[in-house]
């Protein structure tokens, strides 16, 4: 379990996502708070499947991240459902994705032109347990330029990342063992002929924001 989040942790995280985000790509984060589910608008609840009232709240917070983002995109009061495939629904011309740990839900949003496909995780910054890590990492992976004790971390949510970022386009279900990273270059590659830049922060939390490029390698 990790300790609750903090108010303070909550500003450090927007300025970490802030700084590390390419020009045009709007981020936020939330701490998930009681009662966040009534953020969800009626037809996003319902796009919901009965869940936990903890995923419910977490879905929650995500949305009321990305409906400050997609107001500041001139989308006010667009509501952000959730397809089949779990994949929420993007206005016409902006990618976007969601992602909550236990206690802090991030989003971004950018407009498709410049950016291609983008995807988000979130992590506690905490070590990966090693049984985790050896269903996660693949030989091709290349992780020895980031921070020794979060490494595991680190790629763990560049991988959830870049399949959000890939889904979208190609509506593949990928595996762990199917996406390639390499964090000192900040690229990642796909089986199934994607390719991916990568940007990320590790304090307060680890976030990871992948961009997937439009046209197949
Ligand atoms: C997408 C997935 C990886 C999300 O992981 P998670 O740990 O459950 O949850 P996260 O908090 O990181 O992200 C949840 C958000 O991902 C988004 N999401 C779910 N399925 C998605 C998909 N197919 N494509 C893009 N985004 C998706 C949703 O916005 C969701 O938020 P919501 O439930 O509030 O709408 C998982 O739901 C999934 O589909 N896994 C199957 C494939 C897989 O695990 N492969 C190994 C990783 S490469």
């Amino acid at each position: 379990m990790t300790p609750p989040a903090e108010p303070s942790e909550e500003i450090a995280l927007a300025r970490a996502m802030a700084a590390m985000a390419p020009a045009g790509v709007r981020t936020g984060c939330r701490i998930i708070r009681e009662g966040d589910e009534t953020h969800l608008l009626p037809a996003e609840a319902r796009s919901i499947p009965a869940r936990q009232p903890s995923m419910r709240r977490a879905s929650g917070a995500a949305r009321l991240i990305a409906h400050r983002l997609l107001t500041d995109a001139g989308f006010d009061g667009f509501a952000l459902l959730r397809g089949p495939s779990g994949a929420p629904a993007w206005p016409e011309g902006i990618t976007g994705s969601l992602a909550h740990d236990d206690d802090m839900a991030v989003a971004a949003v950018a407009a498709v032109a410049g950016i291609g496909s983008l995807g988000i995780d979130v992590e506690p910054a905490l070590a990966l347990p090693d049984e985790i890590f050896s269903l996660v990492a693949i030989p091709e992976d290349r992780i020895d330029a980031a921070d020794r004790q979060l490494a595991g971390r680190i790629l763990f949510a560049a991988k959830e990342a870049v399949y959000k970022a890939a889904y979208p386009l190609d509506r593949e279900v990928l595996g762990y063992e199917d996406i390639g990273v390499d964090l000192k270059a900040g690229r990642a590659t796909t089986m199934t002929g994607r390719s991916a830049s990568l940007v990320y922060c590790t304090a307060p939390r680890v976030v990871v924001l992948a961009f997937v490029e439009g046209d197949r390698v």
